[in-house]
């Protein structure tokens, strides 16, 4: 069994999957400025290496980063629903923009869903 990594096409499935999600969040009125680099391509590879080792690729994120505690992480950002919306709407953007199988793409949003609702950490 080939890893989900493998099956979408490797690197060049999350390298274009993650610079689809930031051209939308480079211009999202809550999130851009949640981002305080001037350009985005620190958060993009963050985000690139999380997703590949997550899903079977190469474990860069790991040896750059340490042990991922995505809520711990984002614990310094305030992530109420509005700002949750926004970081959906731009990521199913970028889905939806993925030329894959829909089995594959079904599992990768069932994913990104759950990960996102664990995120939430201020109350409306
Ligand atoms: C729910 C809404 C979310 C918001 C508003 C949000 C916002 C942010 C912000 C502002 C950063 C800092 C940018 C950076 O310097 O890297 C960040 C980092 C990160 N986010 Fe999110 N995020 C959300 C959900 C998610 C989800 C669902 C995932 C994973 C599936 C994720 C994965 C990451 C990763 C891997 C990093 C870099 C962590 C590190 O190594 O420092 N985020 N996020």
């Amino acid at each position: 069994m080939s890893s989900f990594y493998e099956q979408v096409g490797g690197e060049k499935f999350f390298s274009d999957l993650v610079s689809q999600f930031y051209s939308h969040v480079a211009t999202d009125p809550i999130l851009r400025p949640m981002y305080p680099e001037s350009d985005l391509k620190g958060a993009a590879e963050r985000l690139k290496m999380f997703l590949e080792q997550y899903w079977g690729g190469p474990t860069n994120y790991q040896e750059a980063r340490g042990h991922p505690r995505l809520r711990m992480r984002h614990a310094g950002f305030h992530i109420n629903k509005a700002a949750h919306d926004a970081w959906i709407d731009a990521m199913r953007q970028a889905v939806d923009g993925m030329d894959m199988d829909v089995e594959l793409k079904d599992q990768l949003w069932s994913y990104i869903e759950m990960a996102a609702d664990s995120m939430v950490n201020q109350p409306d």
